[in-house]
């Protein structure tokens, strides 16, 4: 585990995209493309995340926020540094911020063989809500997942 003062979590600016593009190409075998990324970071309702160690992005996640749902599109941790609590540190920022934002339902999609995904995302109370058979290029499975919070109080006149 990397000693939280060592991180920062902040948005990640367009200026680190070769680093979010090193970490996609390192992580997934059909990486996403500039293109891909670029539409992500025009998208005003696109939150996207990174952990940084000193100025060096360790993991990131990409997201849209259209409450009362939110989207995890991509979440990727440097092969280097997985397994230490990074995936778990972001998605749990993501989701107070899912939260702050009125989000109550949350929903991703993973490959089903993806059990390192499927534990992460299991272990923070999504449920599976679906399959779609064949979905990704390689002929795996998705998982479609859920999140649903309790709405919060109404807010004060
Ligand atoms: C999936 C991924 C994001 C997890 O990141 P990570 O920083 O290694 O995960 P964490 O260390 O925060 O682990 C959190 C939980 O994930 C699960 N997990 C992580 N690595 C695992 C592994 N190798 N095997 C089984 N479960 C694993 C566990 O439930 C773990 O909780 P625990 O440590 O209490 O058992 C990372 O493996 C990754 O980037 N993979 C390649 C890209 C990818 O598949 N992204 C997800 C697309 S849906």
């Amino acid at each position: 585990m990397l000693p939280k003062r060592d991180l920062e979590l902040t948005r990640i600016p367009i200026d680190d995209l070769d680093q979010v593009l090193e970490i996609e190409r390192l992580c997934f075998s059909q990486p996403w493309t500039l293109d891909n990324f670029l539409a992500e970071f025009e998208r005003p309702y696109a939150v996207i995340l990174g952990l940084y160690q000193d100025r060096r992005l360790t993991a990131q996640c990409f997201s849209w926020l259209l409450p009362p749902e939110g989207y995890l599109l991509s979440l990727a941790v440097r092969p280097d540094l997985q397994g230490r609590g990074l995936a778990r540190r972001l998605l749990e920022s993501w989701l107070t911020l899912c939260r702050r934002a009125d989000v109550v339902s949350m929903r991703l999609e993973a490959s089903a063989v993806n059990v390192p995904a499927l534990r992460l995302y299991r272990s923070l109370g999504f449920r599976r809500t679906g399959l779609r058979r064949r979905y990704y290029a390689d002929g795996t499975d998705a998982v479609l997942m859920t999140l649903d919070l309790e709405p919060g109080p109404p807010a004060r006149p």
